[in-house]
């Protein structure tokens, strides 16, 4: 290792301190990372590459990346309408095939596509009132590929600060004319675009934001940023993949809230969350644009299209989506969101936003939220944990992702285990600030990861005790 290498304890550094390293040779200079996740590891704080035995269902069994198992309720998967277990859904699944095999083959370009891609690109088409619809692989694909496929390195960016890592990554790719605005600020868009115009006239803007936001679950003022892309001659995309489907009296979420169904320029979404499938899509009215992103949006052309059994089952789950059955999974999603956040505030935590199916809970320093994430497993408990660079330093949280067959007791349980574990790691915190344990002790003296489901009790246990720097107060 170098001078420059970074090195850091267990409870402090992040993601972002390994993004660069020294030294020339490309394999040996990542070792740096890997000593600081064993660090993390050693001491039960890497609560991040887990995996299920079964699948994502509510209650299930874990494995942390250690391997330890451990059976908990699940708050950490984005089956938001609960169709990865719904019965139709997968009986389609399995008609489809074997009736088409498993395998697309092929890129959209090419002969990829399946009757029944076809008949999903309408469906979506329809359901949000545009005529035109393109599939992606997955809805990174379609966030990375709308932007690359439609932006020149002449052109401009103007995207909100906050903005996924997909249409990120799709900006950097695109063009050096990227212009962040700050996090749901019309006005602030308005400057970049009125600094954009003032010198160039000639090229394209593209004004890029999302319906819902995954880490502070707000949402902009759409119709304003529409209204403001139109004003500059430029071309709105927005990004729709947490609330489609799952939000609003016809699951069409904030754009039809907000009297925009049919009006944004393009609408870009994924299947990932609410439609029990990998893939993505993008809307857009008129033949050229979709023709257009099938061969100069890479993701669309040089990747294999989706198989017939996404194809089938993202059908399948639009169908839901838009009968009386998917009526009822929102209006039971939306009781175990507002009573998962009405819990959770009952208990002295703080919650971001408005109600989605995202309930991300406030943690605050990155030494607090990951002592925290160390008492969960042995709790039973799944929950994800997102730190810097996901979200601002000192902002930790854990993002808690609620399902339409989450039961009362799920809720009941996951909010009693959480502020228990905030509670202890508020101990651990302290003994570590006066010097009365080490993170070495700390961790000799780790719960035992049990696998027996605890019971329910009354949702906060303990009272939260306050002090130390860890501290969750505001
Ligand atoms: C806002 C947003 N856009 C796009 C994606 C990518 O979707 P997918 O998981 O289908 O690749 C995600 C998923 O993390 C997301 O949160």
């Amino acid at each position: 290792m170098t001078t420059d290498t970074p090195q850091f304890g267990a409870l402090a550094g992040s993601m972002r301190d390994f993004r660069y390293l020294p030294g020339a040779d490309l394999l040996a200079r990542v070792d740096a990372f890997y000593q600081w996740q064993e660090t993390r590891r050693a001491a039960g704080v890497w609560p991040l590459g887990r995996s299920t035995e079964q699948g994502a269902f509510s209650r299930c069994t874990a494995r942390t990346d250690e391997g330890e198992l451990f059976d908990g309720v699940n708050f950490a998967s984005q089956d938001y309408l609960s169709l990865n277990s719904h019965d139709g859904v997968l009986e389609t699944a399995i008609a489809t095939m074997r009736a088409f095999g498993v395998h697309s083959a092929g890129s959209p370009a090419l002969v990829g596509n399946t009757s029944l891609s076809i008949a999903l690109e309408r469906k979506i088409g329809d359901f949000l009132g545009y005529d035109h619809v393109a599939l992606f692989p997955t809805g990174w694909a379609a966030g990375f590929g709308v932007i690359k496929g439609l932006v020149r390195p002449n052109d401009h960016i103007v995207m909100d600060a906050l903005s996924h890592a997909c249409l990120q990554e799709g900006a950097q790719a695109a063009t050096r004319n990227i212009h962040l605005f700050r996090h749901n600020q019309v006005e602030a868009a308005r400057a970049k675009l009125a600094k954009i115009r003032s010198t160039d006239t000639e090229n394209g803007i593209l004004l890029v934001t999302e319906s819902l936001f995954s880490m502070d679950s707000d949402t902009p003022d759409i119709r304003a940023l529409q209204a403001l892309a139109h004003e500059y001659g430029a071309t709105l995309v927005v990004d729709v993949a947490h609330d489609l489907g799952n939000l609003g009296p016809t699951g069409r979420g904030f754009i039809e809230a907000q009297g925009m169904l049919g009006k944004v320029d393009v609408v870009m979404g994924s299947f990932s969350k609410t439609f029990a499938s990998n893939g993505g899509f993008v809307a857009a009215r008129g033949r050229g644009v979709k023709e257009y992103m099938r061969y100069y949006s890479s993701p669309n052309t040089f990747s294999n299209a989706m198989s017939p059994a996404n194809a089938a089952i993202v059908g399948k789950a639009f169908d839901i989506v838009a009968s009386e059955e998917g009526a009822v999974l929102r209006r039971k999603l939306m009781d175990n969101i507002l009573m998962l956040r009405s819990l959770l505030q009952g208990c002295g935590l703080e919650v971001y936003g408005d109600p989605s199916a995202i309930v991300c809970v406030k943690m605050g320093s990155e030494a607090l939220a990951r002592l925290v994430s160390r008492r969960l497993p042995s709790l039973g408990m799944l929950a994800n944990l997102v730190e810097f660079p996901a979200v601002p330093k000192g902002q930790a949280r854990f993002r808690l992702q609620v399902m339409a067959r989450h039961s009362q007791h799920d809720i009941i349980d996951a909010v009693h285990r959480l502020s228990t574990a905030v509670a202890d790691a508020t101990d651990d915190m302290n003994a570590l600030e006066t010097g009365a344990a080490t993170i070495e002790t700390l961790e000799r003296d780790r719960p035992v990861v049990r696998r027996t489901v605890v019971e329910p009790e009354a949702p906060c246990a303990r009272a939260r005790r306050g002090g130390g720097r860890g501290s969750l107060a505001a």
